[in-house]
Protein backbone atom coordinates (compact mmCIF):
# COMPACT_ATOMS: atom_id res chain seq x y z
CA UNK A 1 0.00 0.00 0.00
CA UNK A 2 1.00 3.57 -0.66
CA UNK A 3 2.55 5.17 2.37
CA UNK A 4 0.23 8.19 3.04
CA UNK A 5 3.06 9.33 5.58
CA UNK A 6 6.79 8.83 4.97
CA UNK A 7 9.44 9.42 7.65
CA UNK A 8 12.64 10.28 7.37
CA UNK A 9 14.65 9.99 10.24
CA UNK A 10 16.47 8.14 12.79
CA UNK A 11 16.03 4.53 14.67
CA UNK A 12 18.00 4.19 18.25
CA UNK A 13 17.89 1.31 20.85
CA UNK A 14 17.05 3.34 24.03
CA UNK A 15 18.70 2.33 26.84
CA UNK A 16 16.82 3.64 29.65
CA UNK A 17 17.04 3.91 33.53
CA UNK A 18 14.96 5.47 36.27
CA UNK A 19 16.99 7.31 39.19
CA UNK A 20 15.39 9.61 41.79
CA UNK A 21 16.79 12.34 40.09
CA UNK A 22 19.41 13.60 37.18
CA UNK A 23 22.78 13.30 38.08
CA UNK A 24 24.45 16.48 38.02
CA UNK A 25 28.06 16.80 36.44
CA UNK A 26 30.44 14.60 37.88
CA UNK A 27 27.73 12.91 40.43
CA UNK A 28 27.41 9.10 40.67
CA UNK A 29 23.42 8.07 41.49
CA UNK A 30 21.58 5.11 41.70
CA UNK A 31 19.20 3.77 38.68
CA UNK A 32 16.45 1.94 40.03
CA UNK A 33 15.99 -0.22 36.84
CA UNK A 34 17.18 -0.76 33.37
CA UNK A 35 15.67 -1.70 29.70
CA UNK A 36 16.24 -1.60 26.18
CA UNK A 37 13.15 0.07 24.73
CA UNK A 38 12.82 0.93 21.11
CA UNK A 39 12.96 4.48 20.26
CA UNK A 40 14.82 7.45 17.68
CA UNK A 41 12.51 10.51 16.98
CA UNK A 42 11.85 9.22 13.26
CA UNK A 43 11.19 5.83 14.52
CA UNK A 44 8.73 6.94 16.87
CA UNK A 45 6.88 9.58 15.17
CA UNK A 46 6.61 6.78 12.10
CA UNK A 47 4.71 4.49 14.94
CA UNK A 48 2.99 7.20 16.53
CA UNK A 49 1.42 8.02 12.88
CA UNK A 50 0.61 4.09 11.91
CA UNK A 51 -1.23 3.86 15.62
CA UNK A 52 -2.95 6.45 15.06
CA UNK A 53 -4.18 5.82 11.18
CA UNK A 54 -1.96 6.99 8.79
CA UNK A 55 0.28 4.01 6.19
CA UNK A 56 3.34 4.99 6.87
CA UNK A 57 6.75 4.39 5.58
CA UNK A 58 10.37 4.39 7.09
CA UNK A 59 13.56 6.03 5.42
CA UNK A 60 16.33 5.61 7.59
CA UNK A 61 19.34 3.24 8.40
CA UNK A 62 20.24 0.87 10.95
CA UNK A 63 22.90 -1.27 11.85
CA UNK A 64 24.19 -4.68 11.37
CA UNK A 65 24.09 -5.59 15.16
CA UNK A 66 20.74 -7.33 16.95
CA UNK A 67 19.00 -3.85 17.82
CA UNK A 68 19.32 -3.08 13.78
CA UNK A 69 17.10 -6.50 13.47
CA UNK A 70 14.75 -5.31 16.46
CA UNK A 71 14.35 -1.80 15.32
CA UNK A 72 13.44 -2.92 11.84
CA UNK A 73 11.18 -5.84 13.07
CA UNK A 74 9.57 -3.44 15.75
CA UNK A 75 8.57 -1.20 13.21
CA UNK A 76 7.14 -3.94 10.51
CA UNK A 77 5.53 -5.18 13.24
CA UNK A 78 2.81 -2.34 13.14
CA UNK A 79 2.44 -2.08 9.61
CA UNK A 80 5.25 -0.08 8.63
CA UNK A 81 6.95 -0.12 5.36
CA UNK A 82 10.71 -0.49 5.97
CA UNK A 83 11.75 -1.45 2.46
CA UNK A 84 13.63 2.17 2.61
CA UNK A 85 15.28 1.49 6.01
CA UNK A 86 18.88 0.00 4.68
CA UNK A 87 21.06 -2.34 7.25
CA UNK A 88 24.61 -0.10 6.98
CA UNK A 89 27.54 -2.21 6.23
CA UNK A 90 29.83 -3.09 9.81
CA UNK A 91 27.50 -0.18 11.50
CA UNK A 92 26.41 -0.41 14.57
CA UNK A 93 23.09 0.99 15.25
CA UNK A 94 22.05 4.06 17.05
CA UNK A 95 21.45 4.20 20.65
CA UNK A 96 19.93 7.03 23.38
CA UNK A 97 21.46 6.64 26.93
CA UNK A 98 18.45 8.09 29.07
CA UNK A 99 17.49 9.22 32.02
CA UNK A 100 14.50 9.60 33.49
CA UNK A 101 13.89 11.02 37.31
CA UNK A 102 10.93 10.68 39.68
CA UNK A 103 9.06 14.21 38.05
CA UNK A 104 9.28 12.43 34.54
CA UNK A 105 12.04 14.74 32.98
CA UNK A 106 14.67 13.30 31.18
CA UNK A 107 18.43 13.76 30.25
CA UNK A 108 19.49 11.85 26.66
CA UNK A 109 22.13 11.28 25.35
CA UNK A 110 21.96 10.21 21.54
CA UNK A 111 25.10 8.43 19.75
CA UNK A 112 23.65 7.92 15.77
CA UNK A 113 25.80 5.51 14.63
CA UNK A 114 24.27 3.74 11.48
CA UNK A 115 21.64 7.06 11.55
CA UNK A 116 24.79 9.26 10.66
CA UNK A 117 24.71 7.36 7.13
CA UNK A 118 21.30 7.74 5.27
CA UNK A 119 22.15 9.91 2.76
CA UNK A 120 21.07 12.31 -0.05
CA UNK A 121 21.60 8.90 -2.38
CA UNK A 122 18.87 6.91 -0.21
CA UNK A 123 16.19 9.89 -0.28
CA UNK A 124 16.52 9.57 -4.27
CA UNK A 125 16.26 5.94 -3.79
CA UNK A 126 12.72 6.86 -2.41
CA UNK A 127 11.24 9.62 -5.00
CA UNK A 128 8.37 7.38 -5.78
CA UNK A 129 7.47 7.19 -1.88
CA UNK A 130 7.73 10.75 -1.74
CA UNK A 131 5.54 11.24 -5.05
CA UNK A 132 2.99 9.12 -3.11
CA UNK A 133 3.09 10.33 0.24
CA UNK A 134 0.68 13.81 1.68
CA UNK A 135 2.96 14.53 4.93
CA UNK A 136 6.55 14.21 4.98
CA UNK A 137 8.28 14.18 8.29
CA UNK A 138 12.24 15.30 9.11
CA UNK A 139 13.94 15.46 12.34
CA UNK A 140 17.30 16.19 12.96
CA UNK A 141 18.86 12.97 14.14
CA UNK A 142 20.41 11.69 10.80
CA UNK A 143 22.85 14.43 8.70
CA UNK A 144 21.48 17.94 7.54
CA UNK A 145 22.14 17.64 4.35
CA UNK A 146 20.06 14.62 3.84
CA UNK A 147 17.21 16.72 5.64
CA UNK A 148 18.11 19.44 3.91
CA UNK A 149 17.49 17.42 0.54
CA UNK A 150 14.30 15.83 1.56
CA UNK A 151 12.96 19.48 2.50
CA UNK A 152 13.57 20.90 -1.06
CA UNK A 153 12.04 17.77 -2.85
CA UNK A 154 9.18 17.82 -0.54
CA UNK A 155 8.48 21.79 -1.25
CA UNK A 156 8.82 20.38 -5.13
CA UNK A 157 6.25 17.90 -4.78
CA UNK A 158 4.11 20.10 -2.96
CA UNK A 159 3.46 18.05 -0.29
CA UNK A 160 3.20 18.87 3.51
CA UNK A 161 6.42 18.94 4.61
CA UNK A 162 6.24 18.53 8.55
CA UNK A 163 9.89 19.81 10.37
CA UNK A 164 11.00 18.90 13.84
CA UNK A 165 13.82 20.36 14.42
CA UNK A 166 15.14 18.33 17.26
CA UNK A 167 17.63 17.98 18.80
CA UNK A 168 18.53 21.64 17.79
CA UNK A 169 21.44 23.29 19.10
CA UNK A 170 22.02 26.27 17.10
CA UNK A 171 20.08 28.26 14.38
CA UNK A 172 18.95 26.02 11.15
CA UNK A 173 20.31 26.96 7.20
CA UNK A 174 17.86 30.00 6.94
CA UNK A 175 17.00 28.79 3.40
CA UNK A 176 14.81 25.45 4.74
CA UNK A 177 12.21 27.92 6.53
CA UNK A 178 10.92 28.44 3.00
CA UNK A 179 10.44 24.81 2.48
CA UNK A 180 8.95 23.20 5.88
CA UNK A 181 5.12 23.84 6.21
CA UNK A 182 5.22 23.06 10.02
CA UNK A 183 7.83 23.53 12.11
CA UNK A 184 7.37 22.19 15.57
CA UNK A 185 10.00 22.78 17.98
CA UNK A 186 9.67 22.46 21.83
CA UNK A 187 10.93 24.75 24.22
CA UNK A 188 14.57 24.62 24.67
CA UNK A 189 14.24 24.04 20.47
CA UNK A 190 12.80 27.11 20.21
CA UNK A 191 15.34 28.91 21.96
CA UNK A 192 18.04 27.36 19.80
CA UNK A 193 16.63 28.09 16.60
CA UNK A 194 15.87 31.61 17.50
CA UNK A 195 18.01 32.97 20.32
CA UNK A 196 15.10 33.58 22.41
CA UNK A 197 14.81 32.28 25.61
CA UNK A 198 10.93 30.44 26.04
CA UNK A 199 9.37 29.68 29.27
CA UNK A 200 6.33 31.26 28.96
CA UNK A 201 3.07 32.04 25.75
CA UNK A 202 4.06 35.60 25.51
CA UNK A 203 7.94 34.64 24.90
CA UNK A 204 7.11 30.92 22.52
CA UNK A 205 5.18 34.16 20.51
CA UNK A 206 8.11 35.73 20.36
CA UNK A 207 10.05 33.45 19.10
CA UNK A 208 7.96 31.81 16.84
CA UNK A 209 8.07 35.76 15.38
CA UNK A 210 11.14 35.28 14.88
CA UNK A 211 11.24 32.19 12.97
CA UNK A 212 8.81 33.85 10.42
CA UNK A 213 10.95 36.90 9.69
CA UNK A 214 13.49 34.17 8.76
CA UNK A 215 10.63 32.58 6.24
CA UNK A 216 8.78 30.13 8.48
CA UNK A 217 4.90 29.68 8.25
CA UNK A 218 3.15 27.59 10.23
CA UNK A 219 5.18 27.10 14.16
CA UNK A 220 3.60 25.03 16.97
CA UNK A 221 5.43 25.43 19.78
CA UNK A 222 4.88 22.95 22.01
CA UNK A 223 5.33 23.61 25.70
CA UNK A 224 4.37 20.59 27.73
CA UNK A 225 1.62 20.93 30.28
CA UNK A 226 1.72 24.64 29.24
CA UNK A 227 0.05 22.92 25.78
CA UNK A 228 1.05 24.78 21.89
CA UNK A 229 0.97 27.87 20.80
CA UNK A 230 0.45 27.88 16.81
CA UNK A 231 1.96 30.89 15.51
CA UNK A 232 1.39 31.98 11.58
CA UNK A 233 1.08 34.86 9.73
CA UNK A 234 -3.13 34.82 9.91
CA UNK A 235 -3.33 33.94 13.27
CA UNK A 236 -1.94 32.93 16.46
CA UNK A 237 -4.06 30.28 18.85
CA UNK A 238 -3.06 29.07 22.22
CA UNK A 239 -4.30 25.06 22.90
CA UNK A 240 -4.64 24.67 26.46
CA UNK A 241 -2.81 20.45 27.00
CA UNK A 242 -5.39 17.72 28.85
CA UNK A 243 -4.36 17.22 32.11
CA UNK A 244 -2.84 13.69 32.98
CA UNK A 245 -0.80 11.71 35.50
CA UNK A 246 3.13 12.50 34.04
CA UNK A 247 5.26 9.28 34.44
CA UNK A 248 7.86 9.95 31.21
CA UNK A 249 8.02 12.45 28.85
CA UNK A 250 10.25 10.48 26.53
CA UNK A 251 8.60 10.49 22.90
CA UNK A 252 5.64 12.99 24.07
CA UNK A 253 7.22 15.38 21.18
CA UNK A 254 7.84 12.36 18.85
CA UNK A 255 4.10 11.31 19.50
CA UNK A 256 2.33 15.00 18.75
CA UNK A 257 4.25 15.21 15.58
CA UNK A 258 3.36 12.01 14.20
CA UNK A 259 -0.29 12.09 15.42
CA UNK A 260 -0.69 15.48 14.04
CA UNK A 261 0.89 14.32 10.72
CA UNK A 262 -1.17 11.04 10.91
CA UNK A 263 -5.01 13.44 11.42
CA UNK A 264 -3.38 15.86 8.38
CA UNK A 265 -2.99 12.96 5.93
CA UNK A 266 -6.65 11.69 7.08
CA UNK A 267 -7.51 15.33 6.04
CA UNK A 268 -8.57 16.84 9.78
CA UNK A 269 -8.16 20.35 9.64
CA UNK A 270 -5.31 22.34 11.41
CA UNK A 271 -7.01 23.05 14.52
CA UNK A 272 -8.07 19.43 15.08
CA UNK A 273 -5.06 18.05 14.30
CA UNK A 274 -3.60 20.16 16.75
CA UNK A 275 -6.33 18.70 19.53
CA UNK A 276 -5.98 15.18 18.35
CA UNK A 277 -2.10 15.26 18.40
CA UNK A 278 -2.06 16.71 21.79
CA UNK A 279 -4.33 14.14 23.51
CA UNK A 280 -1.94 11.21 21.39
CA UNK A 281 1.02 13.34 23.42
CA UNK A 282 -0.54 13.69 26.87
CA UNK A 283 -1.45 9.67 27.51
CA UNK A 284 2.11 8.55 25.93
CA UNK A 285 3.40 10.68 29.07
CA UNK A 286 1.15 8.63 31.37
CA UNK A 287 3.05 5.34 30.67
CA UNK A 288 7.09 5.21 30.62
CA UNK A 289 9.19 4.18 27.81
CA UNK A 290 9.28 5.48 23.99
CA UNK A 291 7.48 3.61 21.38
CA UNK A 292 5.94 1.51 24.27
CA UNK A 293 4.16 4.69 25.55
CA UNK A 294 2.52 5.80 22.12
CA UNK A 295 -1.02 5.33 22.50
CA UNK A 296 -3.43 3.68 19.02
CA UNK A 297 -7.16 5.18 18.13
CA UNK A 298 -8.77 3.32 20.98
CA UNK A 299 -6.84 4.94 23.31
CA UNK A 300 -7.83 8.44 22.10
CA UNK A 301 -11.96 7.19 21.66
CA UNK A 302 -11.21 5.74 25.48
CA UNK A 303 -9.85 9.44 26.91
CA UNK A 304 -12.04 11.29 25.26
CA UNK A 305 -15.11 9.29 26.85
CA UNK A 306 -13.50 9.29 29.79
O1 LIG B 1 12.42 11.87 21.47
C1 LIG B 1 12.75 10.73 22.19
C2 LIG B 1 13.82 9.98 21.46
O2 LIG B 1 14.99 10.77 21.41
C3 LIG B 1 14.25 8.70 22.12
O3 LIG B 1 13.49 7.59 21.73
C4 LIG B 1 15.72 8.59 21.75
O4 LIG B 1 16.02 7.54 20.91
C5 LIG B 1 16.08 9.93 21.13
O5 LIG B 1 16.14 9.83 19.77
Amino acid sequence: MQANVVVVGSLNMDLVTRAERLPRPGETVFGQAFGTVHGGKGANQAVAAARLGASVAMVGCVGTDAYGVQLREGLEAEGIDCQAVRTVAQGASGVALIVVDTDSQNTIVVVPGANGCLDAQDIMTVDGMLQGAKVIICQLEVPMDTVGHVLKRGRELDKIVVLNPAPASGPLPVQWYALVDYLIPNESEALALSGVPVDSLESAELAARSLMALGASNIIVTLGSQGALLVSAQRVVHFAAPKVEAVDATAAGDTFVGAFSAALAAGKGEDDAIRFAQTAAALSVTRAGAQPSIPGLQDIKDFASS
